[in-house]
């Protein structure tokens, strides 16, 4: 049976899917057991899984030099036909110089993922130089030392990038017990148009969910409805790559997002829960258009955002690194994702007063406790609770057992 599909269209129009079918991948493995060979970290493979599923459709590789200045200079890409597509980070592949030199002037080269295999091919080739301060100043905005990222991916990265068109050899996998939520763009729309949903909307996130993320979803919801939806469907998507050392890991987060859709603090009836295999990059701005970018590959036709999206505090000062607001208003404006609908919602504290989470309202300010992530873990580890209507009891619970287990070893 065919089902129509309503849903948003791929940014470029075409899913990209760079995936080998299946019928085809002896041979390709074969033939690129051939090629000169390029190492990939675990943050390079999770991009190779991020281009090959489609995600930063209608890029189709790792950007070539030119695709790199359009995303470095203007967030974007240029198509053909004049329009552009936002593509607010550089999606790019290190080498060094020994790497580089062994590929000499081979057109294809072979992707050797962590563990030895050959995961995927990269075609007609271009090699060109890494600047590292440029390319960490205009996508972060600064090149203070400690962004995490950087520290990880790129300090210790070669100084050459090479850029081409991908070819996947398998689906990617981790073998953590987690590759059932880790449904691709092509699978997230078949899933969406299987529920009939005749809206979509996305939900970033990296943190565990307190009733403060809840009151966003269960708000926009609500606003869905009174807009005449009758089948909105929430797309609860944390982000399943690279995170800092702080951030609670994804198969903690996975234990508390299920139990709050176990305690009904959103409706399992009306959600899809998947990972976005994406890293982060504690980009702020820039990086919150990519995160609602890869949202329409997947079918969101709708996206919230709320209080400094993609953020962090600065690494040497005592500040946020991001004005909180500039992730939302930056979003609203951005080229490229006019076809998005931008939910912005302002911040969400506990109130002292109703004890629930609400939106802060600055004429009563004092009666608002903003619970951030360090006051959270010291709740933890003092084993006290947070105050009641922080979060669901069974969330609350994994985190009390992460926290105590970070503190045995
Ligand atoms: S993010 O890096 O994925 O953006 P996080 O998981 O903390 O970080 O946030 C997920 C989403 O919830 C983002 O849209 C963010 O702006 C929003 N958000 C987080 N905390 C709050 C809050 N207290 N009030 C309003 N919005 C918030």
């Amino acid at each position: 049976s065919v089902i129509r599909s309503s849903l948003i269209d791929p940014d470029g129009g075409v899913l990209v899917d760079l995936v080998v079918p299946e019928k085809d991948r002896a041979l390709r493995a074969k033939e690129a057991a051939a090629l000169p060979r390029v190492g990939l970290t675990r943050i390079d493979l999770e991009w190779v899984h991020v281009i090959g599923e489609g995600w930063a459709s209608p890029l189709k590789g790792f950007m070539r030099e030119e695709q790199y200045l359009q995303s470095l200079h203007f967030n974007c890409l240029r198509m053909p036909d004049g329009s552009v597509v936002n593509m607010s980070l550089p999606i790019v592949l290190a080498v060094d110089d020994g790497t580089k030199d062994a590929i000499g002037s081979s057109r294809d080269v072979g992707m050797v993922g962590p563990g030895g295999d050959l995961v995927a091919v990269l075609r007609s080739i271009e090699i060109y130089k890494h600047n590292k301060e440029e390319r960490i100043a205009r996508t972060w905005g600064t090149t203070a030392p400690g962004l995490p990222y950087v520290d990880e991916a790129i300090t210790p990265a070669g100084n050459w990038l090479i850029g081409g068109d991908l070819e996947v050899l398998e689906p990617i996998k981790y073998n953590d017990g987690l590759d059932h939520y880790r449904l691709s763009p092509k699978q997230l729309r078949k899933e969406f148009d299987r529920r009939q949903a005749d809206a979509v909307f996305a939900f970033q996130l990296r943190n565990p969910v307190h009733n403060g993320h809840a009151l966003l979803m269960n708000d926009t919801r609500r606003r869905l409805l009174e807009m005449g939806f009758k089948n909105p469907i929430l797309l609860l998507h944390p982000l399943g790559g690279y995170t800092k050392a702080d951030d609670v890991p994804l198969n903690v987060r996975m234990e508390q997002h299920s139990k709050v859709l176990e305690d009904g603090v959103l409706d399992p009836k009306t959600t899809v829960v998947s990972i976005f295999p994406s890293p982060m990059h504690y980009a702020g701005p820039t990086e919150v258009q990519w995160h609602a970018k890869a949202r329409i590959n997947a079918g969101a036709n709708f996206y919230i955002v709320g209080r400094d999206p993609a953020g962090m505090g600065h690494p040497t000062e005592k500040r946020d690194l991001y004005d909180p607001d500039h992730g939302k208003k930056v979003l609203s404006m951005a080229p490229g994702l006019e076809k998005l609908n931008i939910l912005p919602f302002k911040v969400a504290a506990y109130d002292t007063v109703e004890k629930k989470m609400a939106f802060f309202d600055p004429s009563r300010a004092k009666d608002f406790l903003f619970i951030s992530g360090t006051k959270m873990r010291t709740y933890a580890r003092n084993g006290d609770n947070p105050p009641d209507g922080f979060m669901c009891p069974g969330g609350w619970e994994v985190l009390v057992k992460y926290y105590e287990s970070l503190q045995a070893e």
